[in-house]
């Protein structure tokens, strides 16, 4: 992750104002992510982008099966496909590499003008193995699983296993070094490392190798007082795991090996081909603190971040999957992996109506993207109109974001952008805008009255172009304002309200809005996300 001087804010705002949305040539610069005062945007060609993404189903990366995944992107207007490579293909003999699927994604994708973030199923998928090749499955002595705590076995690989690693840092770097050479215009622009890593059915590894481990002094990297005030433990505690973490000491134990062993793997393809990587999560709770045995232990959970952090430097950014239900619930995810040193990005969230809202709230948090997962047909013969309707929640708004999506991204890294999403309250929400209050009331009107949302699917987002003038994005809610500061209680009006969309870095307004269009409680914003450029004044 680079910080931003005063020279890169120059080279970037260059290429904002003279580059184009999708150049991919082979002169432009490898994608990466920046920071600045603890917001974040990832460069694409050196512009701030944002990744409307699709990922595949897990056995969809494959070429026989890609045109159906193409057929959803195409329908989704989404910029980028998150795929999976697979290490039990890419070296199904040990030493030998076959990248003839990474050539078939990085043709196809350039073909369809979408970028790629590839998914590295390797020692990791969701807690298992099993994209391990074959010729590791059948040597378990020398690529062992974890042992449960009374002795049993747990189907998940040992993070301890120097065997394992070595044979994952080999493949890992040969793709690096491959994509280096193959992918010049720079189609690929993350890597995901591993999946949902971490284990179920055992909090940690508790084999002999793992114990001797774990009776040793906590590492001094952990010790440090910034990584136990995160962690709430006394600074200056050191000693075994069990002295300085107590009760949490097993699953502190599993994500610092975890992040060591997936840190070391990343560290390797970056030394090959430095692009921005990250790993994805299996959510725990947010609310509840609860234990570890009901969740994927040792995974980048939002309570053991700092340990990530701490382990795996070379991992840019670790990552919520959000399928957890309820809008408190996944408002506080998103609230916890913003955080200055970890950009927000949603690789995954499910594939339903309920979740399609929050990418609002991830771009007012200055997020990088969001995508849901399972998008393609994956062999079930679902019609194209069927797959439409699937794909409508989030299709609808990728429809009207794509085409102002280096907009977006640069608003959202100058912080220009808020947003508030329906609670399953229905509440309407306040969203404060300097010398103006936006209240933002959920629901539709028919005849004059008004209809709360059967399903709390209502989203505003509101970009403050200048003190008085915003860009208004949004479906199922009403909008309305008040003047703030010097002016609370004066008249207030709509200057002028256009619906319209953005082309080419311009707005062009298909009709101006007024009458009954603004003036019972609206503008009013239907199931259809629409954009509307309004300015106010005070009388
Ligand atoms: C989360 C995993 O990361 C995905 O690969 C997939 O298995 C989904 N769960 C299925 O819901």
């Amino acid at each position: 992750m680079i910080k931003m001087t005063k020279a890169v804010f120059f080279s970037l705002a260059f290429a904002v104002c003279c580059g184009n949305t999708f150049a991919q040539t082979a002169s432009t610069p490898i994608p990466q992510l920046i920071e600045k005062d603890g917001w974040h945007a990832l460069l694409v060609d050196g512009k701030p982008f944002l990744m409307l993404g699709g990922q595949a189903h897990n056995s969809s990366g494959w070429p026989g099966m890609m045109p159906r995944v193409w057929q959803s992107i195409k329908l989704m207007h989404a910029n980028t496909l998150e795929v999976p490579i697979y290490w039990e293909q890419i070296e199904s003999q040990h030493g030998k590499f076959d990248f003839s699927i990474v050539d078939t994604l990085l043709t196809q994708a350039r073909l369809h003008k979408v970028r790629l973030v590839l998914l590295w199923f390797a020692t990791w998928k969701n807690g298992s193995n099993h994209y391990m090749p074959e010729w590791m499955k059948l040597e378990p002595a020398k690529y062992p699983n974890i042992i449960g705590k009374n002795g049993q076995p747990i189907d998940s690989p040992s993070p301890h296993s120097q065997a394992t690693l070595d044979a994952d840092i080999n493949a890992f770097s040969a793709v690096m070094r491959y994509l280096k050479k193959a992918d010049l215009q720079h189609t690929v622009i993350m890597m995901q490392v591993e999946n949902e890593s971490g284990s179920w059915g055992s909090v940690r590894d508790y084999s002999a190798a793992a114990q001797k481990l774990f009776d040793e002094p906590v590492p001094a990297e952990l010790l440090k007082p910034e990584v136990l005030k995160a962690l709430n433990v006394p600074a200056g505690s050191e000693g075994t795991w069990s002295k300085v973490f107590g009760d949490r000491a097993d699953e502190y134990f599993q994500a610092w090996s975890i992040a060591r062993f997936i840190g070391q793997v990343a560290a390797a393809g970056k030394k090959e081909y430095p692009l921005p990587m990250y790993v994805n999560t299996a959510l725990r709770d947010p609310l509840t603190n609860p234990p570890a045995t009901k969740y994927e232990s040792g995974g980048p959970t939002d309570n053991v971040i700092p340990i990530w952090k701490a382990a795996a430097p070379a991992i840019d950014l670790v990552a919520p999957d959000i399928y957890l239900s309820g809008s408190e619930r996944i408002l506080k995810v998103i609230e916890l992996y913003n955080r200055p040193d970890n950009a927000l990005f949603v690789p995954e969230a499910g594939l339903s109506p309920d979740k399609s809202r929050y990418l609002y709230d991830v771009l007012a948090h200055g997020g990088i993207g969001f995508s849901p997962f399972g998008i393609d047909d994956n062999g079930r013969g679902a019609t194209e109109t069927e797959l439409k309707e699937e794909l409508a929640p989030f299709s609808q708004d990728y429809e009207v974001l794509s085409p102002m999506m280096p907009e977006l991204a640069r608003w959202s890294f100058e912080r220009k952008i808020k947003a508030v999403v329906e609670h399953d309250d229905h509440a309407a929400q306040t969203i404060e805008l300097g010398a103006w209050q936006a209240v933002v009331t959920f629901g539709t009107r028919q005849d004059g009255e008004k209809l709360q949302n059967k399903e709390p699917l209502g989203k505003m987002m509101i970009v403050q172009l200048g003190e008085n003038q915003f860009i208004l994005i949004g479906s199922l809610c009403h909008i309305t304002f008040h003047p703030t500061g010097k002016n609370t209680g004066k008249a207030w009006q709509y200057l002028r309200v256009e619906e319209g969309c953005y082309r080419n870095g311009t707005f062009k307004a298909l009709r101006i809005l007024n009458g009954d269009e603004t003036d019972w409680g609206g503008p009013a914003f239907g199931v259809k996300p629409t954009v509307v450029k309004t300015s106010l004044t005070t009388r």
